[in-house]
C-alpha cells in the first residue's frame, strides 16, 4: 500500500515532543523562556539535560542552535540519543555524560549552565532536595530551572476514574505519593512541596500538565486534528488558568521554571 503522507506527518506530529499533545504544553513554555534567555544573554544557551533520556527535548533545543549536554545513568537512553543526534544531524550541539541527578557540579562544574531541565527524573532520584540544590548550582546567575514531576493526586485521580480505589486510597495518605511497594514511580510530589524546594529562586511559571489527557482513552487522545488540537487547547487552557488555580493540582504532572538570582 502506498505511503499516506498525511499519516506520517500525523505520526510525526504525535511523537514530535513540540506538537505531541502530552508534551506540547512543556514545550511551549519552554520555547518562550529560553528565546527571551538567548535574546538576553545574545548567545545560545548553555543547557544541561539531567535525566534527558533519548533526547526528546535535547534534540529540538539544539535544533534552535543551543549547546546541549545530556545527562542520564542508563546506557540504553545514551544509545538512543545518539542515534537520535545522528539523525537530526545536530551532533556538534549535543553530547552525552552517563551520571545522576545530584552529580551536575561534580561533572560539570558550577555556573555553567544557561538552563537546566529536570523533567520526569527528580521521582528516580533518592534525595530530590541534594538533585536540586545541585541543579541550582550548576546554573549561572539568571539561569533557569525547568522541572517536570509527577503529581500526587492527578496520579489519585486517575486511579480511582479507572476503579483502583485501593490505589487511589493509598496514595492519598502514602509520604512518598505511591500506590503499592510494585508502583513504577518512585516518588510523586505535592504543588507545595515543589514550590519549597526551590525556594529561594524566582518562580517564573507554574502550570499542570496532562490534566485531561492522561484520563482519556488513547483513541480520543491521537484522534482526528481538529479534536486532537480542541483537546490540546484545553490542556493549555487548564494547565494555566488564574480563574480556576485549583485545576493546576489536578494534573497528571506540575511543571515549575525556576530562576537563579
Ligand atoms: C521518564 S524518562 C524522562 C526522559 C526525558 N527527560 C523526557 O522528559 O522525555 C526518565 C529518565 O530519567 C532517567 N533517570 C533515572 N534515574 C535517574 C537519576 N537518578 N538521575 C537522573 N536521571 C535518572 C532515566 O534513565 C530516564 O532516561
Amino acid at each position: 500500500m502506498p505511503d499516506d503522507p498525511s499519516r506520517s506527518r500525523r505520526w510525526s506530529q504525535r511523537t514530535d515532543p513540540r506538537t505531541a499533545v502530552r508534551t506540547a504544553v512543556v514545550w511551549d513554555l519552554l520555547d518562550a523562556l529560553a528565546a527571551e534567555r538567548g535574546t538576553a544573554l545574545g548567545r545560545p544557551l548553555d543547557v544541561v539535560d539531567v535525566g534527558g533520556g533519548t533526547g526528546g527535548f535535547a534534540v529540538p533545543l539544539a535544533r534552535l542552535g543551543h549547546r546541549v549536554t545530556v545527562v542520564d545513568p542508563s546506557p540504553d537512553a545514551l544509545a538512543a540519543l545518539q542515534r537520535r543526534v545522528a539523525e537530526a544531524d545536530v551532533g556538534g550541539r549535543v553530547r552525552s555524560l552517563q551520571g545522576d541527578a545530584g552529580e551536575l557540579v561534580g561533572l560539570l562544574g558550577e555556573d555553567n549552565a544557561d538552563l537546566v531541565l529536570c523533567h520526569g527524573a527528580l521521582e528516580y532520584t533518592d534525595d530530590p532536595v541534594l538533585a536540586l540544590t545541585d541543579a541550582r548550582a550548576a546554573l549561572r546567575s539568571q539561569g533557569l530551572l525547568s522541572l517536570v514531576v509527577p503529581q500526587r493526586l492527578g496520579a489519585v485521580l486517575a486511579r480511582a476514574l479507572s476503579g483502583r480505589f485501593h490505589d487511589a486510597l493509598r496514595m492519598l495518605d502514602d509520604p512518598q505519593g505511591r500506590a503499592s511497594e510494585d508502583d513504577t514511580v518512585p516518588r510523586r510530589f505535592d504543588r507545595a512541596e515543589v514550590l519549597d524546594m526551590v525556594d529561594g529562586m524566582a518562580i517564573r511559571a507554574v502550570h499542570g500538565v496532562r490534566l485531561f489527557v492522561d484520563l482519556l482513552p488513547g483513541a480520543l487522545v491521537d484522534s482526528d486534528p481538529d479534536t486532537t488540537a480542541a483537546l490540546l487547547q484545553l490542556e493549555r487552557l487548564a494547565g494555566d488558568n488564574l480563574a480556576h488555580p485549583e485545576l493546576v493540582t489536578l494534573a497528571a504532572q506540575l511543571h515549575v521554571v525556576a530562576q537563579r538570582p
